[in-house]
């Protein structure tokens, strides 16, 4: 049972490197404060009925990327939720545009080396196949993970808990996350 019910008024989209902590973040403060979280890659899966391994082996990146901003289109009908988005999501302009115009996006940040140490099965993460592929991939996206966030949470050596707890308490300042009234 959640402690407190809070309402979300707008999306929130946990955008950041693989390994940095999106889905259990977003799963931790919805179980919290009771409110709806969406994991994309999760989303993607249900809807393709099969893995995201298997997208990409079968199909290859760029067609994950254009089911990846479909979802993305789908995840903005719905009521405000937290959404954990894929590492990737950034690399599309278009998601991009789709995430600043319509809700508040949040950068998890964490380092290639952590993150290695995190995911804990590669075999999950096509593009998370070796470190030194990772850093170079992690140079490129850091700077439009930057430019992109309205907020960021260094999340280097944190635990879970204390991260969703940093980002409940930056939505509460936003106004983004707001406690029901009893
Ligand atoms: C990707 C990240 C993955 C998943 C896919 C591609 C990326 O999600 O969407 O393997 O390009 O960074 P996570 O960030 O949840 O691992």
């Amino acid at each position: 049972m959640p402690r407190h019910s809070y309402q979300l008024n707008q999306p929130v989209f946990l955008i950041g490197f693989m390994g940095s902590g999106k889905t259990s973040v977003a799963r931790k403060l919805a179980r919290k404060c009771g409110v709806a979280s969406v994991d994309m890659d999760t989303y993607i899966e249900r809807r393709e009925n099969r893995s995201i391994s298997e997208i990409f082996e079968t199909d290859g990146e760029e067609a994950f990327r254009d089911i990846e901003s479909e979802a993305l289109t789908e995840l903005l009908k719905l009521d405000p939720a937290l959404i954990a988005c894929g590492g990737g999501v950034i690399t599309r302009p278009a998601n991009c545009e789709a995430m600043t115009s319509s809700g508040l996006v949040v950068y998890l940040k964490v380092t290639p080396e952590e993150a290695a140490e995190r995911i804990s099965d590669v075999s999950t993460r096509p593009l998370f196949q070796d470190l030194s592929q990772a850093r170079s991939r992690y140079e490129e996206r850091e700077p439009l993970y930057e430019e992109l966030a309205d907020l960021t949470i260094e999340t280097a050596g944190r635990p879970i808990p204390l991260i969703a707890q940093e980002l409940q308490r930056k939505l509460v300042q936003e106004k983004v996350l707001c406690q029901q009234p009893e």
